[in-house]
């Protein structure tokens, strides 16, 4: 696959840079992420209307009314080989970087950022000012991967392959990377490196205390950010959160 079919199929959303496979686990499409990286090698600067500059071969997506997708005007950009599904809202500014699938009926609030190759599933609401982080080399590495009906709150910034299983929400200002662990403190155990945040979890930001080698720091009573489940998704989230669904 050369580059230029690669950029207008991933567009298409008929390929994609990380794929669920039979055992349910989110696999890198490294194929596809290579043909990404070559793009960005055989691009040529050039100059695009109103100042711009950037590769030649890699311009900002434009949209009609038959694609169905609300891209809201002031500012926002999706660059080419980025899938978006029919029903998707974007509001200004908001940036979707190349080898992206934003799914259908989700919504990509003010300031977001949904980095290259992430994976970003159906009726998923992305709101103000959230950094999903881009994860093009290694080709191997996984995309974050955000499945269907996540809610993913206000400043949330999930980088490093993290993935977040369906229905999951994410509480505002939470920050999800592979170095901060995550406590499931409804099963009372500590999630494992790249396990990804269960379907259902409602995750907020918590402080832990520093490892017992940090004896100074132990000793001024430091803390260290972690994640923790307070509790599975029930009525009262739901409600929580309705008021959100309104809005799309
Ligand atoms: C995450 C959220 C959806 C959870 O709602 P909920 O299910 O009704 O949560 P509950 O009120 O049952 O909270 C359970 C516990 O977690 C605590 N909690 C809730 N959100 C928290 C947060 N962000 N940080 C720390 N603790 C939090 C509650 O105080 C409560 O603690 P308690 O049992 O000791 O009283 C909600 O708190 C929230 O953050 N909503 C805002 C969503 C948003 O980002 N909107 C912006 C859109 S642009």
């Amino acid at each position: 696959m050369n580059w230029m079919e690669t950029l207008d199929l991933l567009e298409k959303g008929l390929v994609r840079s990380a794929i669920k496979n039979q055992q349910g686990k989110w696999v890198a499409q490294t194929e596809v992420k290579e043909a990404i990286l070559a793009a960005f090698k055989a691009g040529e600067l050039k100059e695009f209307a109103g100042g711009f500059v950037d590769k030649h071969n890699l311009p900002a997506r434009e949209f009609t009314v038959a694609d169905k997708v609300r891209l809201v005007p002031g500012g926002s950009s999706v660059r080419r080989g980025a899938y978006v599904a029919q029903g998707v809202i974007i509001m200004p500014p908001a940036y979707i970087n190349v080898g992206a699938y934003v799914d259908s009926g989700t919504m990509v609030d003010s300031h977001a950022l949904v980095g290259s190759c992430a994976q970003i599933g159906k009726n998923v609401h992305l709101s103000a000012g959230v950094q999903i982080g881009g994860v093009l080399e290694p080709v191997g590495q996984t995309p974050v991967v955000i499945e269907d009906n996540a809610f993913i709150g206000a400043g949330a910034v999930i980088v490093e392959g993290v993935q977040v299983s369906e229905g999951a929400v994410i509480a505002p200002g939470v920050i999800l990377s592979k170095g901060v662990p995550v406590y499931d403190c409804v099963n009372e155990r500590i999630l494992e490196p790249g396990e990804p945040i269960p379907a259902y979890a409602v995750v907020v930001t918590g402080n832990r205390p520093v490892s017992a080698n940090l004896k100074w720091a132990q000793e001024q009573g430091l803390t260290l950010r972690c994640a923790m489940i307070i509790k599975y998704k029930d009525s009262k989230t739901s409600a929580a959160l309705t008021l959100e669904n309104l809005l799309r």
